[in-house]
């Protein structure tokens, strides 16, 4: 089945700080957005890829030559306004759509392939890790209520992999409830839509605070090294 490629690279990098977005900072000399486009566009089971931008024209003039790089398109307020946005661009037939953030440019070729393929017998599936850290749920005055079994929870990456039909089903109604997520899965759990999990790495981290970077460009550095 063809295969679209969602990359929200819309936000505003809040919790990074700086003057800007880390989408398009450095990452051992080459933009982050640019590494993480350029994978899938090197995927061979990659169709198109639609890349949701915060500013359009200065985004595609970064990465509007790889050739599976459909559409530059305008992104929303939120993560998933984007990611609707980037969706209107390729549900028009039967597809699976490979939403990934652009700030997680350490994914692998392996994982990405991977996940894809599964694709063939899931509707929805999302890259995780089991989590190191204990979870504690708490109330906002900072009491503990819960303490989960840590077995049973999971740290949610991306790409997040849906069949077209149910993901943009799931994504109208969470519009029509008026419901947020803070990840694209939660509106298909929602829905009742079986989500699995396909195994992610930690190394496909999430380039979120400072000192992601760090961690960044020592895993970039050893990968080179080979
Ligand atoms: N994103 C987007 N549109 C938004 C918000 C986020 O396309 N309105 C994208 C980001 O550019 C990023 C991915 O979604 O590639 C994951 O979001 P996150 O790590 O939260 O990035 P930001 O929202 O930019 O950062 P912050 O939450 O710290 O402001
Ligand atoms: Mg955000």
């Amino acid at each position: 089945m063809a295969v679209s490629a969602i990359i929200p690279a819309a936000g505003s990098g809040r919790r990074m700080g700086g003057g800007t977005a880390k989408q398009f900072l450095p990452l051992r000399g080459e933009p982050v957005l640019v590494r993480t486009v350029r994978l899938f566009s090197e995927c061979p089971l990659v169709d198109e890829i639609v890349v949701v931008a915060g500013d359009v024209e200065s985004t595609a003039e970064l990465i509007g030559h790889f050739p599976k790089v459909a559409y530059v398109i305008q992104g929303g307020k939120e993560r998933q306004d984007s990611v609707w946005a980037g969706l209107q661009k390729v549900h028009s037939r039967p597809r699976i759509i490979c939403v990934h953030d652009a700030v997680r440019p350490l994914l692998t070729m392996e994982m990405l392939e991977g996940v894809l393929h599964a694709a063939a017998e899931h509707q929805a599936q999302v890259l995780a890790v089991p989590v190191k850290d204990t979870i504690k749920m708490a109330k906002p005055d900072g009491i503990v209520t819960q303490t989960p079994d840590r077995s049973t929870v999971f740290a949610v990456q991306t790409p997040q992999v849906f069949w077209v039909e149910p993901m943009a089903q799931a994504f109208r109604q969470a519009i029509a409830d008026g419901v947020v997520g803070t990840d694209c899965a939660s509106l298909l759990e929602r829905m009742g839509v079986p989500v699995h999990i396909y195994p992610g790495s930690n190394e496909n981290i999430k380039l979120t605070t400072p000192e992601d970077f760090l961690v960044a460009e020592a895993i970039l550095e050893r990968r080179e090294r080979g």
